[in-house]
């Protein structure tokens, strides 16, 4: 405890063997027991006696102190809005009888996890937490705070250049695909987990945002939303068919280097057509082993040469997407 910290304690002890100060006479007399329920009487005035400085006081910089606002906490109890009634540990170092705010949030005295959510949900069960109860997060004893940071002027998940870094000290592959060659700016604070993400819980898979894997890309990319002259089935099914959402080591989120990845599905032996080595390259103008195309597969836009509107096309001669 910092001398301040000490010196407004021994400032609260001496008010109270005066018998006066805050929580009139009651609890100098008697102690309340611990959770008794009671909220201390002036509130936030009476906690900032003890805890005067940060972080304890920045929270007094945020949206939740407002006094003007009815919804916030500023406009409620105060501090025990969220730590609960408080009294009998505002007044019980007072009476020897130290005890815990009703809700610690952090630490080793840290309330039941259901407690210290439920203290946030009281104000924030809303529709951007309507899947929290069955969300990955929930499921995997996730707490609020995991993630939120209260006493703080900015809280820095809401930040979106400093987002990530908090998601990263769980989520280290995605950290890792951060980096690789290809990547969505996601460290640059440009395109952050919460665009894709909602981790408060989701109704589509992997919390996502939206209910798919495609309607999530077409928020931002709406370019390949179609619907196309003329589709190339696996964009329709799922962009993850060829991309990577986070990093990649190939070009464009590439799930596999191009030539390789279209081959996945399209090979001389596949069921998808013929692809370079068989099937129409070899029979339309004997295209296969000509030096037009053993070039155009040598560079490294492969496929790309010719089948440039891999995504589909809405030019009417562009059916096979060379244009
Ligand atoms: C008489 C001084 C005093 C008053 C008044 C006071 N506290 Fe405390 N509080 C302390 C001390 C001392 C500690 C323990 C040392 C520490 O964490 O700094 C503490 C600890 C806490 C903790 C951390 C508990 C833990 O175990 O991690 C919270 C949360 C807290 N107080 C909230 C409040 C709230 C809310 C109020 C107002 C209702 C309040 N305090 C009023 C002195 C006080
Ligand atoms: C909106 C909810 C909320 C309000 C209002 C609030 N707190 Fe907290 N408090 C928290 C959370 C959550 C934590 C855990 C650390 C964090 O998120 O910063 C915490 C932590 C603490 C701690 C322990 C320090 C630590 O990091 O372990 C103290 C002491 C404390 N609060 C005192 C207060 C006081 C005093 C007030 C009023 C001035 C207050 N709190 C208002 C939610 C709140
Ligand atoms: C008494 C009601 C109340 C409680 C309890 C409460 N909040 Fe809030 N919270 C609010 C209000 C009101 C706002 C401001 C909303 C706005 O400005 O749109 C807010 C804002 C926020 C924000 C956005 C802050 C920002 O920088 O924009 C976050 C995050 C948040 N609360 C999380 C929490 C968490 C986590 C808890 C539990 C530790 C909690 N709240 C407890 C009422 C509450
Ligand atoms: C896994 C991390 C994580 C957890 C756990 C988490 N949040 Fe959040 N929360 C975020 C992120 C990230 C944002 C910013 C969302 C955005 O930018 O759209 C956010 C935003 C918010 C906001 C402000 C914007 C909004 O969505 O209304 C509130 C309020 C909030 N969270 C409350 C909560 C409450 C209450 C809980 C616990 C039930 C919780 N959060 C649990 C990460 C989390
Ligand atoms: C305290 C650790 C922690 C933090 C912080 C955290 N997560 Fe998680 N996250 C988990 C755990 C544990 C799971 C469930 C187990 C798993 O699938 O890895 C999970 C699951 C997920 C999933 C779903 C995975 C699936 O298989 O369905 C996504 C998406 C996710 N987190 C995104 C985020 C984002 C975005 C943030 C930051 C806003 C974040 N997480 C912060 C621990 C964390
Ligand atoms: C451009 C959209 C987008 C962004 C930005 C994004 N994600 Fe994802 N994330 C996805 C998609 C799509 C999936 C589903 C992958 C799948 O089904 O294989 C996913 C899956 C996940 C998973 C589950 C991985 C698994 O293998 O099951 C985690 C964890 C995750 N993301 C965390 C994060 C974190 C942390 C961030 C921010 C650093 C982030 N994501 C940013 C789109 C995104
Ligand atoms: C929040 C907006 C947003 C969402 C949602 C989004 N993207 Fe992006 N995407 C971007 C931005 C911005 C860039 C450009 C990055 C740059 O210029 O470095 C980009 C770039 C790309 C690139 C090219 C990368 C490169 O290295 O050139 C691909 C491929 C891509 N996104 C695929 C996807 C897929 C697949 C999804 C859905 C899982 C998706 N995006 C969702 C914003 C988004
Ligand atoms: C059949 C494989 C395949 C599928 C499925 C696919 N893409 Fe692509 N995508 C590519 C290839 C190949 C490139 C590189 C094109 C180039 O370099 O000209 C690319 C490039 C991109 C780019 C960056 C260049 C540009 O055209 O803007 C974005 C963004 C993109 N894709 C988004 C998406 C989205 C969103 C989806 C799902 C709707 C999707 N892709 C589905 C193969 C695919
Ligand atoms: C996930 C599987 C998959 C991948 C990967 C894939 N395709 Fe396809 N492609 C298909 C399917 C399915 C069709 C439709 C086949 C049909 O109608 O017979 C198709 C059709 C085509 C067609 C012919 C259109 C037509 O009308 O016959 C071309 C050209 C094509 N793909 C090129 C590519 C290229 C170039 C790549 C790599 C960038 C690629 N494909 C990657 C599954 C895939
Ligand atoms: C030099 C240009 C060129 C390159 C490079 C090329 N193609 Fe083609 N592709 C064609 C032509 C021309 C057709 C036949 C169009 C027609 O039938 O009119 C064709 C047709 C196709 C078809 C559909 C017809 C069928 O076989 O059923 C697929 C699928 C295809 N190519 C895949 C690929 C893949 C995968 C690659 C890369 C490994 C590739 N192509 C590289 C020119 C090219």
């Amino acid at each position: 405890m910092s001398a301040n910290r000490i010196i407004s304690y021994a400032f609260a002890l001496l008010i109270c063997a005066m018998g006066i100060g805050f929580g009139s006479s009651a609890f100098a007399a008697a102690a309340p027991a611990a959770g008794d329920g009671l909220y201390s009487e002036k509130g936030t005035a009476t906690c900032v006696q003890c805890h005067n400085e940060a972080p304890a006081t920045d929270i007094l910089k945020t949206p939740h102190a407002m006094k003007g606002d009815a919804h916030a906490p500023g406009g409620q109890k105060g501090c025990e809005s969220c730590h609960g009634p408080s009294n009998s540990h505002a007044a019980g170092f007072a009476a020897g009888k130290p005890a815990l705010p009703a809700v610690v949030f952090n630490g080793p005295n840290a309330s039941p996890i259901e407690v210290r959510n439920g203290a946030c949900l009281t104000c924030h069960q809303d529709a951007k937490r309507m899947n929290w109860h069955d969300s990955q997060h929930k499921n995997a004893n996730l707490a609020c705070v995991s993630c939120h940071t209260l006493h703080a002027a900015k809280d820095p998940v809401m930040v979106r250049t400093t987002q990530a870094a908090k998601c990263f000290t769980c989520h280290a592959q995605q950290r890792a695909e951060s980096f690789q060659f290809s990547h969505h700016p996601m460290r640059e604070g440009k395109v952050i987990c919460a665009d894709c993400h909602n981790p408060h819980g989701s109704a589509g898979p992997k919390l996502l945002k939206e209910f798919t894997v495609n309607q999530t890309c077409y928020t931002c990319h709406a370019d390949k939303r179609g619907p196309m002259l003329w589709e190339h089935q696996p964009v329709r099914e799922n962009c993850l068919n060829c991309h990577t959402p986070h990093g990649s080591n190939e070009a464009r989120l590439m799930k596999e280097r191009m030539n390789f990845m279209c081959s996945t599905c399209h090979s001389a032996t596949g069921n998808n057509s013929g692809g370079a080595f068989g099937g129409a390259h070899a029979l339309v103008g004997n295209l296969q082993g000509s030096a037009t195309f053993s070039s155009a597969l040598a560079n490294n836009r492969t496929c790309l040469n010719c089948h440039s509107q891999v995504h589909g096309s809405n030019n009417p001669g562009g059916t096979f997407f060379f244009r």
